[in-house]
């Protein structure tokens, strides 16, 4: 496969660039400092923000990063957990912590489907990712990256929003990049208290003429000619389209260098990314293909042992079947997991199975999954995907899912019971009452107004500045040496006592959500 060397610098985002470079020099100043990152798919959020990142490393400042993926928007606080590195193997006692609450799952396999408007362990989880957002940032300053918003997990959304209100006069700056779509309620709300706090929008258009010029140049180590700049034309400045388009003339060997100027030979490039994308990777083997589709049922990452179960291969034949994928930038490794090098690669390949084939694989894969003894949410989204109507295995993965999700993320348990109540017969017996909540109905069935979306408060903007509390001043690395030492209150004290009185005021209202759903 035709070698695509990573551009090895960015192109054509200086102003972006600057804007970015200035935030991370707010951080010093002791206020919240907030960006957010607004573009097409392949413009190049990605790259700014992990530019923006390695500044700050480069600054000295602590780094904390995840990204959310598509197929994982109902693991409650999944986009947080990882960003935060909270696992239950962390050395990091605050971190082990919140772990053990988002393993604290509902039953799984019997009993009501309870999703009640006390916040209960949601409250405490979202508190605990501030305790600990708070705590990093008393310690040093802090940059929160967080890539793909528009995917992300109710949970962490509003946990977004609450941090932001209590990291407000901290050295902290908070980097989110999102899609103009899919754009849910929870993440308007968060860019609404986002915006209210101060956000700074920077949108992401095409790259100029002059960075695409210098983007294929960079690739090729040639300078470019009017014909194969013409070509490249048609990728409309989209850098992910750019490069794919380089792939898929130099796979063609299409490209030829006469005395340092590239020129294409006459050949007409399909018309459109996804077919690009297929272009450059039908050269690929076929078992390397082959794996390739089977990948891409899991979503954008997944783990060779996850695809080696949903395909029923070692991880040694897979190592070998993956390899000229690796080696031609269709994946990348990340350390843990193996990632497409973009999402829209990964859409290209999933885009080209059959409806019927994507849905057969997705439930052998669901299936193959629950015999390993896969998360439940895990099993449910492979299965929902997979299913036909009235497909008693899918509901029944759905329901359980949703019994596990429920304390930790009552949104995510309506979600989910949601799709289980599409997938049933109108006329089951066992089908929940959708309209009953909503209308205020029959409070003890069905879904409860409040508690559709967002059973915490959401924040309104940034709380106060507080008259004595904790000020640059305060902080021990914004000391002067030899200054005296911060007096330090509790973690968490200040916005937490808003929240819980709401919290409070909520307890004794309760709602029951599918109470006999299988
Ligand atoms: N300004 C740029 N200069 C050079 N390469 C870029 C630039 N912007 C993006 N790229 C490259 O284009 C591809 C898509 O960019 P990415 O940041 O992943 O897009 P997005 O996150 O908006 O979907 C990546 O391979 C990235 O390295
Ligand atoms: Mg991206």
């Amino acid at each position: 496969m035709g070698m695509l060397a990573p551009a090895p610098r960015t192109l054509g985002r200086e102003a972006e660039a600057r804007a970015l470079g200035e935030a991370l020099d707010r951080v010093a100043s002791g206020a919240l400092t907030i960006m957010l990152i607004e573009g097409e798919a392949g413009i190049g959020k990605t790259r700014l923000l992990q530019d923006a990142l390695q500044d700050a490393r480069g600054r000295g400042m602590q780094v904390v990063t995840g990204r959310a993926e598509e197929l994982e928007r109902t693991r409650p606080f999944g986009l947080l957990a990882a960003a935060f590195g909270c696992a239950s193997s962390s050395p990091d006692p605050r971190r082990a912590a919140i772990a053990a609450l988002l393993a604290t799952h509902g039953r799984g396999d019997q009993g009501p489907i309870t999703v009640t408007s006390d916040p209960g362990l949601q409250f405490r989880t979202v508190d605990a990712f501030g305790d600990l957002a708070e705590e990093l940032a008393v310690s040093g300053p802090l940059v929160i990256g967080v890539d793909d918003l528009q995917w992300a997990d109710p949970s962490s959304l509003l946990t977004l929003a609450t941090v932001s209100r209590r990291l407000a006069y901290l050295h902290v700056a908070l980097i989110g990049c999102l899609r103009p779509a899919p754009r849910v309620a929870e993440l308007d709300r968060l860019c609404g208290v986002l915006e209210a706090a101060g956000a700074r929008h920077l949108a992401l258009t095409a790259l100029a003429d002059r960075a695409v010029h210098d983007l294929v140049a960079d690739t090729i180590a040639a300078d470019p000619g009017p014909g194969l700049l013409a070509e490249i034309a048609g990728a409309a400045g989209n850098p992910l389209f750019v490069t794919e388009l380089l792939g898929a003339l130099l796979q063609e060997g299409a490209i030829r260098t006469v005395g340092g100027r590239a020129e294409v030979a006459e050949l007409a490039l399909p018309p459109t990314l996804r077919l690009t994308i297929l272009r450059r990777l039908s050269f690929l083997p076929d078992d390397t293909l082959q794996a390739l589709r089977a990948a891409s049922i899991l979503g954008s990452s997944f783990t060779v042992t996850e695809l080696s179960v949903t395909m029923a291969r070692t991880v040694l034949e897979l190592s070998r079947m993956l390899a000229e994928a690796i080696t031609g930038r269709v994946l990348e490794d990340d350390g843990d997991r193996l990632r497409f090098r973009h999402d829209l690669i990964r859409d290209a390949i999933y885009a080209d199975l059959p409806g019927s084939v994507r849905r057969g694989l997705h439930r052998e894969a669901g299936q193959r999954l629950a015999g390993v003894g896969a998360a439940a949410l895990q099993v449910a989204e492979q299965l929902a995907r997979g299913a036909r109507r009235e497909d008693a295995e899918a509901i029944g993965w759905l329901a359980r899912a949703a019994r596990e999700a429920a304390p930790t993320s009552p949104d995510v348990a309506a979600d989910l019971l949601d799709r289980a109540t599409r997938l049933m017969n109108p006329a089951d017996p066992g089908r929940p009452h959708q309209a009953a909540g909503r209308a205020g109905q029959q409070p003890d069935v069905g879904r409860p107004r409040r508690s559709r979306r967002g059973s915490l408060p959401w924040p309104a903007g940034p709380r106060p500045r507080p008259e004595r509390g904790r000020t640059r001043a305060d902080l021990p690395w914004a000391r002067p040496a030899g200054g005296r030492a911060p007096a330090r209150r509790a973690p968490g004290a200040g916005a937490r006592g808003a929240v819980l009185g709401a919290h409070q005021r909520r307890a004794s209202k309760r709602a029951w959500l599918g109470k006999h759903c299988p």
